[in-house]
């Protein structure tokens, strides 16, 4: 089989959210990359999961005048809807940092990234499943063989992804942590009742999130060995109106159902010589915080502009300090993620972590309503500001 050798500057394995973002980044900034996927553009563009885009991550879009045609959407709603034992609370953010995040599903995201990428003449290319491979400059194989150098190879390939197998043993260290439960993620077909609303209840934690028009996104809190046959619907409704303490109004039809167990991981660092990681590759944080995406595209927006230093002024001190820069960001939102998560189940069920947890997470949820500063530092996690 012949061997093609091929080079560009950047290499991006992978198109997901980070993928597709720093794609969009390069190609703004003029820097010649190509974006390689294994599956095809169907599966890709279809890819259910986040829903809000933060207002750093939109900031990172506006600054590149990639807002308009990429987020678009419409903004955020100015608080977090509570149902606490079937009393709605309504937590008014205080501050208006959050304000210009924008609510935009993942897949209209990824969608608008796509076209925006192929109409400025990106190299994008679906079905192509690549192997990544270490040296002086680093290179991806091709399943027929063919072989791209990079002068970077960017790592937006996922927890799974060929990318991390590439780094030396020992070179790298996986931080993890369980949070010992999973939610049960069903995806109806109907319109949502609120945008958001979560439900804090003694038989778990549950939610409800808008997805568009004409979808909406359940969540249930639910023992880490339970499976999808454990679900059938009836079961997911009568327990959603439990834990919310009110009928669901439109229910709709579900369309997907799945288990996730609620985790978070921290691979440190996150670049080996010339290749680095982004997004999910990277770092883990569990869907309660709702910053998976987020992330993502923080590193995008960090990663190129290191690159476009090095390019511009043959300086690598961004790119030297990219893995610090992105770990400082990272810890703070898994302190974050980690607490958010907590209290949110451990406010429901006593028997999830013990009563001495539980009370504490009460504690930790009133105040969000009577501190002004404990809302601040809310607001300005929601932002991705902190
Ligand atoms: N070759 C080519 N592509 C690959 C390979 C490979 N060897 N391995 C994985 N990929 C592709 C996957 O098919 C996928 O499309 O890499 C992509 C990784 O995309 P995501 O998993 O979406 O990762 P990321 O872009 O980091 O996502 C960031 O968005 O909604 C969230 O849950 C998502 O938290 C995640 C975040």
């Amino acid at each position: 089989m012949p061997t093609e050798e091929a080079s560009k500057p950047v290499v991006i394995v992978g198109a997901g959210v980070s993928g597709l973002a720093l794609g969009n980044f390069l190609l703004r900034e003029g820097i010649d990359c190509v974006v390689l996927e294994r599956r095809d553009r169907d599966h890709v563009e279809r890819r259910q999961r986040a829903g809000v885009i933060d207002t750093r991550a939109t900031r990172a879009f506006r600054k590149r005048g990639l807002e308009d045609r990429i987020v678009g959407g419409s903004p955020v709603q100015a608080g977090l809807g509570f149902r606490v034992d079937g009393q709605d609370r309504w937590l008014d953010l205080v501050a208006d940092e959050h304000r210009e995040g924008r609510f935009c599903p993942q897949q209209v995201l990824v969608r608008n990234l796509i076209t925006v990428f192929e109409q400025e003449g990106g190299d994008l290319r679906f079905g192509t499943e690549v192997t990544v491979e270490d040296g002086e400059r680093p290179r991806v194989r091709l399943g027929d063989g063919a072989i791209i150098e990079g002068d970077f190879i960017a790592g937006c390939d996922g927890s799974h992804g060929a990318t991390r197998a590439a780094i030396p043993e020992g070179r790298i260290t996986r931080h993890s942590h369980e949070f010992g439960y999973a939610w049960l993620v069903v995806l109806t077909d109907a319109p949502p009742t609120r945008q958001t609303l979560m439900a804090i209840h003694s038989r778990g934690f549950a939610a409800a999130f808008a997805r568009g028009p004409e979808a909406s996104r359940f969540y249930l809190q639910c023992p880490l060995g339970d499976t999808v046959a454990d679900w059938p619907d009836e079961r997911i409704w009568s327990e959603l109106e439990t834990r919310f303490c009110e009928p669901i109004a439109t229910k709709g039809t579900i369309v997907e159902k799945g288990l996730v167990p609620l985790r978070s991981e921290v691979l440190s660092p996150m670049s080996h010589g010339g290749i680095h990681l982004l997004g999910d590759a990277a770092h883990i944080v569990p869907p309660s915080s709702a910053k998976g995406m987020n992330l993502a595209l923080h590193d995008a927006d960090v990663f190129a502009e290191a690159l476009v230093r090095y390019y511009e002024k043959d300086d690598r001190s961004l790119l030297d300090a990219y893995s610090d820069t992105r770990l400082r960001d990272v810890w703070n939102y898994q302190a974050f993620a980690t607490w958010f998560t907590d209290t949110v189940h451990d406010a429901g069920d006593p028997g999830c972590r013990g009563e001495f947890r539980h009370r504490v997470a009460r504690a930790d949820l009133a105040r969000l309503f009577t501190s002004d500063t404990a809302n601040r530092l809310l607001s300005e996690f929601i932002a991705g500001l902190n």
